[in-house]
């Protein structure tokens, strides 16, 4: 996987997601002992703020944070896109059980092309996406162009820790390999799971992602970190006019 560039790794991603779709939710609850709820939670709380109005969500996947969005009153619509039909299957059955088929639009399209007119959201989020994009400054340009002025978007991200000191270090080489040995057991996919940390590998550190932020014209407002320093939640604020 490391060798692949452009629109054959942007397949490869797409292939291994619609693989794992079923097993998805569940493997994120293993990784994080469940709280990965909580960190999205957190992440939509910022994102809204005192705004009101429709949100997105990118690189929905099953949803889980579209359906956060969709929880808040202020929040009139979500729209949820992801490029993997099969991510957006296993999204539509959740929201019939959730009972939230009629506040969010799946949307099938490229985080690298929203379908959507300037100055929409009130809000953009993507959890766990960024890492996956094959040209993350113009898709973090596409969040930053579809929100409305003043609106945020949000980034939750597993990020590289490797400059952080021993733990900072220590973190990629463990994670390098439980993922696998997890996806293994738990998902029958040793292969997905082991994409996971070395995409990490090959990305960028919580920093630089604040300033690929900051670089699409956003400002950032909120930049914590989760789960052992390994999780970046930044959140950023598209300028008034
Ligand atoms: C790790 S999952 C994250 C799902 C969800 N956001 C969450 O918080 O659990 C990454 C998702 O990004 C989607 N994805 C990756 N690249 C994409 C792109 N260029 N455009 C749209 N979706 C993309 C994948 O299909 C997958 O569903």
């Amino acid at each position: 996987m490391a060798q692949l560039r452009g629109r054959d790794r942007a397949r490869y991603v797409a292939r291994m997601f619609t693989r794992i779709s079923r097993r998805y939710d569940l493997m994120n609850t293993v990784m994080t002992a469940g709280r990965h709820y909580a960190w999205r939670h957190r992440a939509c709380r910022l994102a809204v703020g005192s705004l009101s109005g429709p949100a997105l969500d990118v690189a929905a996947g099953t949803c889980d944070f579209a359906f956060d969005l969709a929880r808040i009153p202020a929040v009139t619509r979500v729209a949820a896109l992801d490029f993997a039909p099969a991510m957006l299957r296993v999204a539509a059955r959740k929201a019939r059980r959730q009972g939230l088929s009629h506040a969010v639009d799946l949307v099938a399209g490229d985080a690298h092309t929203l379908p959507f007119a300037d100055d929409t959201f009130i809000c953009a989020t993507v959890g766990f996406g960024v890492r996956n994009f094959i040209d993350q400054t113009l898709a973090i340009r596409e969040l930053a162009r579809v929100v409305r002025p003043g609106g945020r978007v949000a980034v939750l991200e597993i990020v590289r820790t490797d400059e952080e000191g021993a733990w900072g270090r220590a973190f990629p080489r463990l994670f390098g390999s439980v993922a696998p040995a997890l996806g293994a057991v738990f998902a029958g996919e040793r292969e997905a799971y082991t994409y996971l940390p070395e995409s990490v590998d090959g990305f960028a550190s919580a920093l630089q992602l604040a300033s690929l932020m900051e670089d699409a014209g956003l400002r950032i407002i909120a930049n914590r970190r989760v789960w052992m320093r390994s999780v970046a939640l930044l959140v950023a604020q598209k300028p008034e006019n």
